[in-house]
């Protein structure tokens, strides 16, 4: 694959007026999901709920690339079309996550690493040939008493930079999403310190892996204050603490950044992403939007309830907040 096809589809993904759409909730994931609000936890459900997300009308104005899971890869909507070619119909480039999760990291308690390594390059083919242009590998940080240790975050950041070199050699985009997790009770200051040396760690794996940053998209956290910090910061700083950490670690080369939500409410997830465009308009030299999952499925998810009569007014309800999305992508979003 030429690194140009590379550059063309992380372009693409990182369209000025798009987002992406994060659908590739675990098995175990979704299903916590539906038992939260009494819908049935079998394939066919989860089938049902992803035909929804991709069947939405106009969806495609607001998004550029959807994240599907290994299930819904090879799932196929009431009429027999495969997901994946909806997708594909509409414009709306598939791609895949393809870590296999995170488990305890032996002898450092309260961190994980991320699995998937073994046998991906085959996998990662696979996936290609099935018609996905690009992947996702999720890390997690936990800041907590004593953590994170170095070890944790240099263990994550060469998984997350062989996975991208992998991914770059089988022609799919690595999105490299390194998570800082919002539970605990830190101040958006100690977030600001964890993300900036995570992101130091990350971008130095990739750059000893040879990663070609043109054709990599980063997906970040924002910088935010604990959930279960006494301060919660204004729109504001947080902007300012976000974009700051990233113009002093994410290389201009890089395409784009697209954030996850991590457990915000869906609208400070918008006006966040809002207030960061609206603060450093022509300042930043990647293209800045959203990849939520939560913040764009959730309202939709609890409409929906696993009733057929309900989809209607679930779909618009994911619009919008695709559509609230793409305006914070711009500066123009208002509550
Ligand atoms: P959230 O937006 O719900 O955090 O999900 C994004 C994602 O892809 C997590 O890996």
């Amino acid at each position: 694959m030429e690194s140009s096809d590379l550059k063309k589809i992380a372009e693409s993904l990182m369209n000025k007026n798009k987002g992406l759409l994060a659908m590739d909730e675990s098995t175990g994931t979704c299903n916590k999901r539906f038992e939260a609000l009494g819908i049935p936890q079998t394939e066919e459900y989860r089938r049902k709920y992803r035909e929804l997300i991709v069947t939405t009308p106009r969806l495609e104005e607001c998004i550029s690339g959807a994240i599907l899971f290994d299930e819904n890869i090879d799932q196929s909507i009431e009429d027999g079309t495969l997901m994946i070619d909806v997708l594909k119909k509409k414009g709306i480039i598939p791609g895949i996550k393809v870590d296999e999760g995170a488990i305890p990291l032996d002898r450092f308690p309260g961190e994980k690493i991320t699995e998937g390594l073994d046998g991906l390059g085959k996998r990662l083919a696979d996936y290609y040939n099935k018609g996905a242009r690009f992947a996702k590998w999720r890390a997690v940080i936990t800041i907590g008493e004593g953590i994170p240790t170095l070890t944790a975050i240099k263990t994550n950041a060469y998984n997350l930079a062989r996975y991208a070199v992998l991914c770059q050699q089988a022609g799919l985009v690595p999105i490299v999403e390194p998570e800082v997790l919002m539970e605990g009770n830190h101040s958006l200051q100690q977030c600001s310190e964890v993300t900036h040396q995570v992101l130091h760690a990350v971008f130095n794996a990739l750059f000893e892996q040879h990663v070609d940053f043109e054709g990599m998209i980063l997906k970040p956290n924002m910088i935010l204050p604990g959930l279960e910090s006494p301060v919660q910061d204004s729109l504001e700083a947080v902007a300012d603490a976000t974009v700051l950490c990233f113009l002093r670690c994410v290389p201009a080369a890089v395409p784009g950044i697209a954030f996850l939500s991590g457990g915000q409410s869906e609208q400070l997830a918008s006006e966040r992403l809002n207030a960061m465009h609206t603060r450093f308009k022509d300042k930043m030299p990647w293209e800045l939007t959203f990849s939520f999952s939560r913040a764009i499925q959730q309202p939709a998810l609890e409409a929906w309830k696993g009733d057929d009569k309900n989809v209607a007014i679930a779909q618009k309800l994911l619009y919008h907040r695709a559509w609230c999305n793409s305006k914070a992508r711009r500066g123009e979003y208002t509550p």
